[in-house]
């Protein structure tokens, strides 16, 4: 039996849900390139194409879109959960909870039903945000508010966490940066769900699972600790001096590099943009300015080895620009990518076969029990 370390280069699933080729920064949802998606797309759209193989007619459109904003409230005991939990804690682990309790209330056993598959991937979609969004403002003394059903997606989720609707580009560039964490091939989260759906559990406790493997700084956590790590360097000035002393430590500077990408990931360059449009009209940003002199000092040292901005470098920046606070990245994160989640769930369950990998036993064998008393 040959032996790969967190499973790397080993195929886990015949997928037909998205496509990436890290030495041509391409990545496609069914085929079409993320590019195309994010300027022509919106995430209901991008969500529907991810669960459903196919971009919704008007018709499916409309339907989706009016089951989307009609299952957005939380039942009250769900918010009351979640105002037991300590304030300090991680908004993740809240959502991971408050996710699991969800199905208490709705029951989804029969997995392979088309009827149950979508209103769980419904109700999934629609009630994280009002989750994250109840979740932080309880925490800080606030009461939540009600989802407002003549919003969009992201409108609706801003809206919820400040109680001002938001205006149109900033609502825009948070949809966009929606579709652009929808999905991403095999990764950490992804396969945890799976392995949880392959056991037959029901949407809630595989979106759950998935949650709690976000959560990790090696995967979800990477844009709060960029977003961090500028701050910390607080002025253009102390770029340079900051890039080297680390690479002279042999550190890693967060939101660069990738294990697929070899070239600057193209949702980075996206993230980008939208950045700089939020820029154009809200004014400027120094913390931006020190991401580009890194992205810059960086380049020679890093480039040759194939590390480049990834989408967590900027992405930071433009949900602190949108008012989002720091820990909420990866909740949001989470909003994005439980489109993908469910995708992989429901394409688990078409041809599902339980995971139950094997291991390499290199313990002992034969070993005799000792009484407690003659115990070292
Ligand atoms: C994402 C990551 C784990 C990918 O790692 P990987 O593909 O296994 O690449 P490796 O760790 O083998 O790195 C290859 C080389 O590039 C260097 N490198 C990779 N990422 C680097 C970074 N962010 N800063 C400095 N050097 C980096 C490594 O030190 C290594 O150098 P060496 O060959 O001289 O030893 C890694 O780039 C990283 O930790 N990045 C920072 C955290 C981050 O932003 N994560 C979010 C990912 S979406």
């Amino acid at each position: 039996m040959e032996f790969s370390p967190g499973l790397a280069g080993v195929p886990a699933a015949k997928s037909k849900i998205s496509y990436l080729d890290g030495l041509k920064g391409i990545l496609e949802y069914r085929g079409i390139r993320i590019e195309v998606l994010a300027e022509k797309s919106t995430f209901f759209e991008t969500a529907h194409l991810l669960l459903f193989g196919k971009l919704p007619n008007r018709t499916e459109l409309e339907r989706f879109t009016e089951d989307l904003i009609s299952h957005r409230r939380i039942k009250y005991r769900i918010t009351d959960l979640m105002k037991c939990l300590p304030e300090g804690g991680h908004p993740m682990d809240a959502l991971q909870a408050a996710v699991a309790a969800l199905g208490m209330f709705y029951p989804a056993k029969d997995v392979q039903n088309p009827d149950v598959q979508y209103i769980s991937a419904v109700r999934l979609i629609s009630k994280l945000p009002t989750i994250v969004a109840a979740h932080a403002r309880m925490r800080r003394g606030d009461d939540p508010i009600i989802p407002r059903d003549d919003l969009d997606h992201a409108a609706n989720f801003l809206y919820m966490l400040s109680g001002r609707v938001p205006e149109p580009l900033m609502a825009k560039v948070l949809d966009t940066c929606l579709i652009l964490h929808a999905e991403h091939t095999m990764n950490a989260s992804t396969f945890s769900g799976m392995v949880t759906a392959s056991t037959l559990a029901n949407a809630y406790t595989v979106v759950s699972s998935a949650i709690g493997t976000l959560m990790g700084p090696l995967h979800g956590g990477a844009s709060e600790e960029a977003l961090q790590m500028l701050k910390e360097i607080g002025s253009v000035k102390n770029v340079r001096s900051y890039v080297e002393g680390k690479l002279a430590a042999g550190e890693k500077i967060m939101g660069l590099g990738h294990r697929e990408y070899k070239v600057k990931d193209t949702r980075a360059i996206i993230v980008q943009r939208l950045a700089e449009e939020l820029f154009r009209r809200y004014g400027g940003s120094l913390l931006y300015e020190i991401a580009l002199e890194v992205e810059r000092v960086a380049a020679p040292l890093l480039s040759p080895k194939g590390v480049y901005p990834n989408v967590d470098f900027y992405s930071g920046i433009v949900y602190e620009k949108l008012g989002i606070e720091q820990d909420l990245f990866t909740p949001v994160f989470a909003m994005a990518r439980v489109g993908g989640w469910l995708a992989h769930w429901i394409e688990q369950l078409k041809d599902n076969q339980l995971f139950r990998p094997t291991e390499i036993y290199e313990g002992s064998h034969d070993v005799s029990y000792v009484p407690l008393g003659q115990r070292s």
